[in-house]
């Protein structure tokens, strides 16, 4: 336990960790020495990361990988994916090497339109409600003229807005719902400008109506905020084969895989406790191309959970269809995706990824994203309906656990080759260690390292 601090976001980045390290390490020097470590050595890139957020004291590392030949729309990428979990990447590559030699992943963007709400609360006669909206509307595209001048010039900008009478769920409650078009940005700040400059125009032009009584004209403006529900900024991406091309695993034959697949598939549209788990398979591909090309997994991630939902009962993001010969996956998500603005122009490794991509509109990178999720649900679904999820995920989890130990090159190589064709188990995996180091017991290992 430690001492509450006061003004901790006013000390020296130095201070700070000096009191982290005092505070909470009974080796502090050890703890400032593991800070220190992740600093970047160029004082301007650690400058620029520092100031991202507040109170930072150091950077967090994720390793960034890359999944090659994934052919889309006929044009091929190597992805980037910043992921801490074992197999993502390597699961990807090898989905993506699966479909380039049967056409690829084809993408197509159904909208691209963001919502945001002024929520507020009325009590009075709902009629002049709907007369003052009526009178409001143009002011309220008037008014923000100036704040849209430069996403109208990019062709975006407010679509529409509409009053939208929620009392019936919540007494005196209403929105003005509006529609945008944000075009390569993912627009939260945008949309959060014009809410609440609509906002202001309302107070202002509900005190000069002269219809209302001084209680009607005292709406109450509970907040002015996007939705990170984007039902409507919406991409599928599909990859399909004949189904004799599927040419599977030993031991099946390619109309039993798809059925198997669909089965599956079928499994997650129906049972919720499957379904999130089979989603969170689809996340692993989308949120580490998210997180490598600087966009908001927070979002991404709440929106197409929602989106899961939206039936009424939780299911899954994919689709699967077995007909006519041919075997059909596809996969149809929400994504509010930006390539200007925010950490995209500021993160060097942000550039970098983007530029790997050959700096794609945010449509384009909307279809790759989507294409990683569907190449890694489709990596997933394979292992589990053949091999099993474990022999893929063991072997990297192997090294791991090497790692861990300390284990030099050549006892990798060594324990790796035995466990070649056995489940590399983590006890397992630590007795084969001891026995090539001659110590007993995982305890003596870390003496002797
Ligand atoms: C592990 O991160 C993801 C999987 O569990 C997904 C799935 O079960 O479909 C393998």
């Amino acid at each position: 336990m430690h001492t509450p601090i006061k003004g901790f976001s006013k000390l020296s980045k130095e201070a700070k960790i000096e009191w982290i390290s005092n505070e909470m390490f009974e080796n502090p020097e050890q703890a400032w020495n593991t800070l220190k470590s992740y600093w970047h050595t160029d004082g301007a890139v650690q400058k620029l990361h520092d100031d991202f957020i507040e109170n930072t004291i150091t950077n967090y590392f994720l390793p960034f990988g890359v999944a090659p030949n994934f052919l889309i729309n006929g044009k091929h990428y190597a992805i980037p994916m910043a992921i801490e979990e074992s197999s993502v990447v390597a699961a990807a590559s090898k989905s993506a090497q699966f479909w380039m030699k049967r056409g690829g992943f084809k993408t197509s963007i159904i909208s691209t339109t963001k919502i945001g709400h002024v929520h507020f609360i009325y009590t009075g006669d709902e009629e002049k409600l709907y007369r003052f909206f009526k009178e409001v509307q143009p002011k309220l595209e008037a008014g923000t003229a100036e704040l849209t001048a430069n996403m109208r010039a990019r062709g975006g900008g407010i679509l529409s807005t509409a009053l939208i009478n929620k009392s019936d769920e919540l007494e005196g409650y209403y929105q003005i719902e509006t529609r945008f078009e944000t075009c390569d940005s993912m627009g939260a700040n945008f949309i959060n400008s014009c809410l609440e400059q609509f906002a202001k125009i309302m107070q202002q032009e509900i005190g000069l109506t002269d219809y209302m009584s001084d209680a009607e004209k005292s709406i109450q403006i509970v907040m002015c905020i996007l939705s990170n529900y984007t039902p409507e900024c919406l991409v599928r991406a599909e990859v399909s084969c004949a189904i004799e091309d599927l040419n599977a695993d030993e031991g099946i034959t390619p109309i039993e895989f798809a059925e198997k697949f669909k089965r599956a598939v079928r499994i997650a549209e129906i049972e919720p406790y499957r379904a999130t788990t089979h989603n969170k398979g689809i996340m692993n591909g989308i949120d580490a191309v998210v997180l490598a090309t600087g966009n908001d997994f927070r979002a991404v991630e709440a929106a197409c959970h929602t989106y899961a939902a939206r039936n009424g009962k939780y299911s899954s993001l994919t689709h699967c269809s077995v007909e006519n010969g041919e075997f059909k996956f596809w996969i149809e998500i929400p994504l509010s995706l930006g390539v200007v603005g925010g950490l995209t122009t500021l993160h060097p490794m942000v550039k970098f990824a983007l530029g790997m991509l050959g700096k794609p509109n945010a449509s384009e990178l909307m279809g790759i994203i989507a294409s990683s999720g569907l190449a890694q649900n489709f990596a997933a679904l394979r292992a589990l309906t053949t091999t099993g999820i474990q022999k893929g995920h063991m072997k990297m989890h192997l090294f791991n656990i090497l790692n861990q130990l300390e284990a030099t090159e050549e006892e990798k190589q060594t324990v790796a080759a035995f466990f070649k064709d056995k489940v590399p188990h983590h006890k397992d995996v630590v007795n084969k260690f001891c026995e090539l180091r001659g110590v007993k017991s995982p305890s003596e290992i870390s003496k002797n390292i």
